[in-house]
């Protein structure tokens, strides 16, 4: 064919996440890959009563076209969630989205022109990169450690690259686990105010913690209407329903919404309409701990086996909640060439170049525990473990390799 595609998708790749779970869907492969919550623990049957109950009692009205902010009592259901988590709002300042990824795409429209930089951690999550390349964003990442993304490094990029917006994962950071600690949430407002630019704050993971205490968003510091305050129900009811919510400043939501109603007039009507009613008739919390009591012992299996198993020159972050961990091999390990022989092994995860704008990291890879059985967590390090060994004890022989031919030149 002769199409003429447009120039972006130059810049855009296939999700090699999404590429992969083609291969891990195989019932035989321990997937450590995807980004999937445990279908298990969804709540079937109650989201089955409440679409039941939807249909009878007010059928034609919940499949009719829907105003493109959301419907009202589920914006303030959402609203009244967001002030528990300590963000001052009401039902005006949301806008329910089709799943938190499709604002991704709508803060591209309404903030990006091609080459305006934005700043983001690194590593971050691959489908925000795959989203804001879309509209040609040129990427600054800003160096992080343990409690996240460092605000003193964000201040200083800022003052030379001028970026448009930051965008974080404040809570148990996909691909990471790490958490932005309290100190450095207002330390980095502060930066993004003095700087004036927009924090973007992608929050999908924060209700699953399991240790520790509760941190406020970013947006509870938010004064001047500064954040975009990002979250979803895929993580506490289910994925597939693919419906979430930014809450922003008058400015930015309204511009927000005529993007939205560019791309698909609003979010399912059905969908909004059966979770208000499953919200209704349910104990969300309740089910939430639920997902939150295994998932964290699904982490702490995960955490043991490596400890037990994993061959020295590895480390691993200790997530306080969410879906990932993140393992860092030997420098000369290629995460990517390791794939391969897992896949053989019957075990897979995700190599963390892919997670990294500037295309680093290529010795770390993504492990997640939310959709895998404690045992076959248990199984799955073994293996993994087992090819780390080997390719970390290839790393040592060629580096002895190098030495011996470097002292052999210079004598
Ligand atoms: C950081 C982050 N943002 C956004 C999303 C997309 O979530 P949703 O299902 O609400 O579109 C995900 C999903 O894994 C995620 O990890």
């Amino acid at each position: 064919m002769n199409a003429r595609f447009a120039r972006r998708m130059k810049a855009m790749q296939p999700s090699s996440i999404r590429e992969m779970l083609k291969v891990t869907e195989q019932p035989d492969v321990i997937s450590f890959a995807g980004g999937l919550p445990a279908p298990e623990l969804f709540p079937v049957a109650e989201v089955r009563a409440a679409a039941g109950r939807v249909l009878a009692e007010i059928g034609p009205q919940a499949m009719q076209y829907g105003a493109t902010e959301g419907i009202l009592p589920l914006r303030e259901k959402i609203a009244a969630e967001m002030n528990r988590r300590g963000v001052a709002c009401t039902a005006e300042d949301i806008l329910i989205t089709t799943g938190s990824q499709q604002s991704l795409d709508l803060l591209g429209k309404v903030f990006l022109d091609p080459g305006d930089t934005i700043l983001t951690e690194n590593p971050t999550y691959l489908a925000a990169i795959q989203a804001f390349q879309c509209f040609e964003a040129r990427f600054v990442p800003v160096p992080t450690d343990d409690d996240g993304l460092i605000p003193d490094a964000a201040d200083k990029l800022a003052g030379r690259y001028k970026p448009k917006f930051l965008y974080t994962i404040p809570n148990f950071q996909n691909p990471t686990g790490r958490t932005l600690s309290r100190t450095r949430r207002a330390a980095l407002y502060d930066v993004a105010r003095r700087r004036g630019f927009v924090i973007v704050e992608d929050d999908p993971y924060g209700k699953l913690r399991y240790r520790g205490e509760a941190i406020p968003p970013i947006k509870a510091w938010d004064k001047e209407g500064l954040v975009v305050a990002l979250s979803t129900f895929s993580k506490v009811i289910a994925p597939g329903i693919r419906t979430g919510w930014a809450v922003a400043s008058k400015d930015v939501r309204d511009r927000m919404v005529v993007a939205k109603q560019a791309a698909d007039l609003h979010t399912s009507s059905l969908d909004q309409i059966v979770i208000d009613r499953y919200l209704m008739d349910n104990d969300n919390d309740a089910h939430v701990e639920c997902v939150r009591k295994a998932y964290g012992e699904r982490c702490r299996t995960m955490e043991e086996a490596l400890e037990e198993y994993m061959p020295a020159g590895f480390s691993w972050t200790h997530p306080d909640g969410g879906m990932f961990l993140w393992v860092t091999g030997p420098e000369g390990l290629d995460t990517h060439k390791l794939l391969p022989a897992a896949l053989e092994d019957c075990v897979a995860f995700v190599p963390g170049r892919d997670f990294f704008p500037d295309a680093s990291g290529g010795h770390c890879m993504r492990l997640n525990f939310s959709n895998s059985r404690p045992a076959e967590i248990l199984e799955g390090i073994k293996r993994l473990a087992g090819l780390c060994k080997g390719a970390s004890n290839n790393i040592q022989r060629r580096y002895m390799h190098d030495c011996f031919n470097t002292q052999s030149r210079t004598r």
